[in-house]
């Protein structure tokens, strides 16, 4: 038997390495190198019989290429078809990443069993009776859905000439693993074999393929960054597990844009598309209270508005404790600093915690002028009132900057029956008559002034 061809790869980033080391030089990780079989013996075939029609490639003039929205396959859920810009592309691959338990395999099986498209769903994870049971709760299962329970890719691909599905989804791409390596499911070598294999597949055979990646610790997609590159989509989804709110947001789209993202609410009979995410994210309770203040954000280009909550109470110990949820922390720091150099506050021994509610994460700077009303309505111990809110930058001179899209910011809390939005005095605010108040600021001293009347 002719000798198996072994490498090193790293588990973490996926670089090759022919000799074991302790420590990657890649991604200097320690003690992730594991040899891996690459290769064993004569490749089978993807297929026994002959397969889905061979196309043979020829080149055509890009004007006389046919392309179209019509070709492509809608998945029946309105904010993925949004998120991948129309639905799946024939022969595309989609990989769906996210922590464990957030709600990649309810959203995948729920695309599934609504479809009336023949869907194959394979799950290397439940058995079948268990995929059903969670089916039942979500929806009745359309006729046209398919589940298998099956790991190894050559039986699979068996399985789909005989079914010929419209749409393949996989359930997860770290479970799969091919008869031509020797490797454990879930290796750096399996995994890209696998996708290898789908690729193949998807192309041939011009069905749309959906892959589940799990994630690591970090955060990265598990399995290699080799994986990304691949695929033509990669989505990931995320959220806190101990909120209802799940997003889905595009990292790589070969065939859209990556500023779309799809809100979804996680019920007790699967997940349901949000039509008007900032109505639930803003506490019912309006009456107002000190520490509160609303920002006017987007998340892609969807206009969100979210409630920050602070906390600025006397240090107990030496050193005081500044601590952001869904913040950044150095950027509140920051903020701290204009507020001690440029306004006169005396923050230093204070504590101060600083809440984006939700669950949500926030990397839009238009966010910095709630969070420092907030910060300053806690400190003084004032309210803001609850129909008031924010959105623009703070700068480090203390200039409040503007941000972009202000139009649609005003108009998302003017939908909301807000009364009075503070942006900057330089933001170019389309000429219209708001039935909301549109109030410009310049320093951080003139927002102190609007909010409480005069600089401590
Ligand atoms: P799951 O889709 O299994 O997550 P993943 O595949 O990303 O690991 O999500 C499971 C979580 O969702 C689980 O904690 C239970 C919850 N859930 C609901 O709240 N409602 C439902 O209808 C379903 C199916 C799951
Ligand atoms: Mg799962």
């Amino acid at each position: 038997m002719a000798k198996s061809k072994t490498t090193f790869f790293c588990q973490n980033c996926g670089a090759q390495y022919a000799k074991w080391a302790g420590q990657c030089t890649s991604c200097k990780a320690w003690n992730t190198l594991v040899e891996e079989v690459v290769e064993r013996g004569s490749k089978p075939p993807l297929w026994e019989g002959e397969g889905p029609s061979k196309k043979v490639a020829k080149p055509l003039r890009i004007s006389e290429i046919q392309t179209g929205n019509e070709s492509r396959l809608p998945s029946g859920d309105p904010e993925l078809d949004q998120v991948l810009g129309g639905g799946f592309v024939p022969g595309s691959l989609t990989l769906i990443g996210g922590e464990p338990g957030i709600g990649k395999s309810t959203l995948m099986l729920q695309t599934a069993i609504r479809s009336d498209r023949k869907t194959l769903y394979i799950s290397g994870e439940e058995s079948q009776g268990q995929i059903k049971m969670r089916s039942e709760r979500i929806a009745a299962a359309s006729d046209s859905c398919y589940i298998l329970t099956e790991t190894l890719t050559q039986k699979i691909f068996r399985q789909e000439e005989a079914l010929r599905p419209d749409l393949l989804i996989v359930d997860s791409i770290q479970t799969l693993h091919s008869d031509y390596l020797d490797a454990s499911p879930g290796s750096v070598s399996q995994i890209r074999e696998c996708t290898a294999e789908l690729i193949r597949y998807a192309k041939e055979s011009d069905t749309p393929v959906v892959l589940i990646g799990h994630i690591t610790k970090d955060g990265s997609i598990a399995g290699p960054k080799i994986l990304e590159h691949m695929v033509d989509t990669v989505l990931q989804f995320e959220g806190d597990r101990n909120h209802v709110f799940r997003i889905l947001r595009g990292l790589k789209n070969r065939f859209g844009s990556t500023a779309e993202l799809g809100i979804y609410e996680m019920q007790a009979n699967g997940l349901h598309p949000v039509a008007n995410p900032s109505q639930l994210l803003l506490s019912q309770n309006r009456e107002s209270l000190s520490g509160t203040a609303i920002a006017a954000t987007l998340e892609g280009v969807r206009p969100l508005l979210i409630e920050i909550q602070a906390l600025v109470s006397s240090a107990v110990y030496g050193t005081p404790q500044r601590s952001a949820t869904g913040f950044p922390p150095r950027r509140l720091n920051m903020l701290l600093a204009v507020l001690e150099k440029r306004a006169g506050f005396k923050l230093a021994a204070k504590d101060v915690f600083l809440n984006v509610t939700g669950g949500i994460q926030v990397d839009d700077p238009a966010i910095d002028l709630a969070v420092l009303a907030a910060i300053l309505s806690s400190n003084a111990d004032l309210t803001i009132p609850s129909d008031w809110c924010f959105a623009a930058e703070v700068g480090l001179a203390g200039e409040i900057r503007p941000v972009p899209r202000i139009g649609q910011r005003i108009t998302e809390a003017e939908k909301l029956g807000l009364s009075v939005i503070f942006v900057s005095s330089h933001a170019s605010v389309p000429e219209k008559n708001h039935a909301i108040d549109v109030r410009r600021v310049a320093r951080v001293e003139d927002v102190v002034r609007s909010l409480f009347g005069s600089t401590p």
